[in-house]
């Protein structure tokens, strides 16, 4: 079994919900989740059927769930019609159109806009019919690459409006990324904005995105969002601003009645080979998901202030920052800032400002916050918190402890929640008023989700026992299939063990039923939870003239979990100077973007690869880690490449 999978710390400290949490509670008790988890296994159809109710349907569905096993295909609510954004928005008008829907704090601190969901329905109109007016319609791929700012949900909300599909790409990607999935999808608009802030600087956006399209044929039409508001070259009868195009443009437009199986969204995501995956979620299925989840797992409350501060350009901004809180009616807070500027007292400062309830982060801002100790937090009334989260990477115990303790005051439960982009929706996580906590565990799978762990012969790990996570059912988020490649769908996900869903994490499930959380298998690494491809990352580098080769790995990182260490072979001739390392991390920022950038640099004349010329990652992530033994290296071509390489390894 591969060492990662073999697990050491014994976690004893439990944290049973506070009584005046647990009182309010949503779901109160283990027994209580016990008993609804049991029915949902049970009958998954009735169950299904009835948290789709808790939607607004156009027509109701013909079956609830059908599975053709061997295609890997499945629907859910075949033949249901409904819109997202009616769900969204329309839905709440009649209750509650003066309460707010976004919260929106800039980076700059007066800078805060306000949309309560009677405008952000207006919005969304139209916006929808700019998209209509230039000819869009339902199926129809739109790319939205914007900053963490409200017209990204707009848009967002008014492709699904006419059934447009979107596609939205991280504003922190540059050029290169942002074109292959451009490329991919086949979009034809693409909404950006001028330039985006980060830490005081301005970047600008238009620049990048004009530099992806010009190896974009299918893009007709720009729409660019005055943001920073630099002097952004226009292309005429290509380009145009969003604030004249939404100028004296109708408010009316009605929804189009989607089937539940219509595409949503593709959104990509790394895997293990240079070209990323458009995972592509559905209508109805998805949004019930995000919808339930979102309601259970926050344990919402009509008076909620809910601060998810992932990027919209990652699924978790999908959804919890739009699909789920919105459809559930709640008051969210999008910003557009850093934790750490002007101060590192950031997001305790905009907490206290908008008296937050609920906050999910990443674990990687947690360790980055908690550096600075308590005095900052302490400056602050956190009072308003009632529930903490996290996402996206495993979370040491120390940190699990310092959130808890400090920002939490000992009183707020933490729900850990595991998923990824292709599961739509939280699969694993503890419900807060129910469960008793257990630092760096997940707890317990939520309703319908059925996880097993296999271990390396393929049985069924014993309680304790690390090994590979799959889910056996489908379930109503979950990915469809990958853009315009079924059969990478079918390979990836349901072929390691047939017709079940194979996550590529490894896991454990104690002797209590709690599940804890492992890490990938694959090429995949956790940069500051941002989920990035070592083999995208290759591609940037070897797209550098000077560069012959690349193997990329991820070395253990205090603050960001993991980063890149990347091992390059030059061509031949060419000096391997600092200057040019500088050089190679400068050009992996602006072709893929800052995130991808690696730390550590290696130049080295040769790469352990295999006979037929694989490049045998493993002994190099054992090198990068400092492994005192790489492995067996008899596989190598060429063994003594490894003995050059620990040489010059970097410390
Ligand atoms: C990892 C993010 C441990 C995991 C929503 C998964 C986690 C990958 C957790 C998906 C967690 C996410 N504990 N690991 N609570 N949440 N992961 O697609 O390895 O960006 O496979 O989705 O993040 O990353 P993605």
């Amino acid at each position: 079994m591969d060492p990662a999978i073999l697990h050491i710390h014994e976690e004893e400290r439990r944290f049973p919900p506070p009584q005046a949490f647990k009182a309010k509670a949503r779901i109160k008790s283990i027994a209580e989740y016990n008993s609804l988890y049991e029915e949902s296994i049970r009958h998954p159809e009735q169950f299904w059927a009835k948290q789709a109710e808790l939607l607004r349907w156009f027509k109701g569905w013909d079956s609830v769930f059908d599975w053709d096993r061997e295609a890997c295909r499945f629907t859910w609510f075949k033949a249901g019609k409904l819109n997202v954004s009616d769900n969204c928005l329309d839905r709440h008008l009649e209750a509650h159109p003066e309460k707010v829907a976004i919260i929106w704090q800039g980076e700059p601190e007066q800078e805060v806009r306000m949309l309560t969901y009677r405008q952000l329905h207006q919005e969304v109109c139209k916006f929808a019919n700019v998209l209509k007016k230039k000819g869009f319609r339902k199926g129809d791929r739109v790319c939205v690459y914007l900053p963490m700012i409200p017209e990204a949900a707009i848009a967002m909300l008014a492709c699904t409006r006419i059934g447009a599909i979107h596609s939205v790409v991280f504003a922190g990607f540059s050029s290169a990324a942002l074109k292959d999935r451009i490329q991919d999808s086949q979009a034809e608009i693409l909404v950006t904005a001028d330039g985006s802030r980060r830490s005081g600087k301005d970047i600008n956006l238009k620049e990048m995105a004009d530099i992806a399209i010009k190896d974009c044929p299918s893009i007709k039409n720009v729409i660019v969002v005055q943001h920073v508001k630099n002097s952004a070259a226009m292309r005429k009868g290509r380009d145009s601003f969003w604030h004249e195009e939404m100028c004296g443009i109708s408010d009316i437009c009605e929804p189009e009645h989607m089937d539940a199986e219509d595409p949503l969204f593709i959104l990509y995501t790394s895997g293990t080979t240079g070209k990323p995956k458009g995972a592509l979620h559905t209508t109805g299925g998805y949004l019930v998901y995000v919808h339930l989840t979102f309601r259970d797992i926050f344990d919402y409350k009509d008076s909620d202030i809910f601060w998810c501060t992932a990027d919209v350009g990652w699924i978790t901004g999908h959804s919890y920052i739009v699909y789920g809180p919105l459809s559930n009616g709640a008051t969210v807070l999008m910003f557009e800032g850093v934790p750490t500027y002007p101060d590192n007292d950031r997001f305790w400062h905009v907490i206290e400002k908008f008296k937050v309830t609920v906050f999910y982060t990443a674990p990687t801002a947690i360790r980055a916050l908690m550096r600075f100790g308590d005095a900052p937090v302490k400056k602050h009334n956190l009072s308003s918190l009632r529930l903490l989260g996290t996402v996206g990477e495993p979370i040491n115990p120390e940190a699990w402890m310092w959130y808890y303790s400090t920002i939490g005051n000992s009183k707020c439960p933490i729900v850990d929640t595991w998923w990824q982009t292709e599961t739509g929706g939280i699969l694993i996580s503890p419900l807060p008023g129910a469960m008793t906590l257990k630092p760096g565990s997940v707890s317990r799978p939520f309703f319908g989700i059925r996880p097993v762990v296999y271990n390396e012969e393929g049985n069924l790990a014993k309680r304790d026992e690390g090994g590979y996570l799959a889910i056996t059912h489908p379930w109503p988020g979950l990915m469809r299939t990958v853009w315009g490649n079924h059969e990478r769908y079918i390979e990836t996900y349901w072929e390691k063990y047939k017709g079940e869903y194979f996550t590529e994490d490894a896991a454990r499930i104690d002797k209590d039923g709690d599940i804890w959380l492992m890490g990938r298998i694959d090429d995949v690494i956790k940069v500051s939870g941002h989920r990035i491809g070592t083999a995208e990352v290759e591609s940037a580098l070897v797209s550098h003239p000077s560069v012959a080769e690349a193997g990329v790995v991820g070395r253990p990182h205090q603050i960001k979990g993991q980063c890149l260490y990347a091992f390059v072979t030059l061509k031949h001739g060419i000096q391997g100077t600092d200057q040019l390392k500088q050089e190679l991390i400068q050009h992996v920022s602006t072709t893929m973007g800052p995130i991808a950038k690696p730390d550590y640099i290696q130049f080295a004349d040769g790469l352990p690869k295999t006979r037929s010329g694989k490049i045998m990652r493993r002994i190099l992530k054992a090198i990068a880690e400092g492994a005192a033994d790489v492995g067996n290296t008899t596989t190598l071509a060429d063994p003594t490449v490894v003995d050059e390489l620990l040489k010059h390894r970097i410390e």
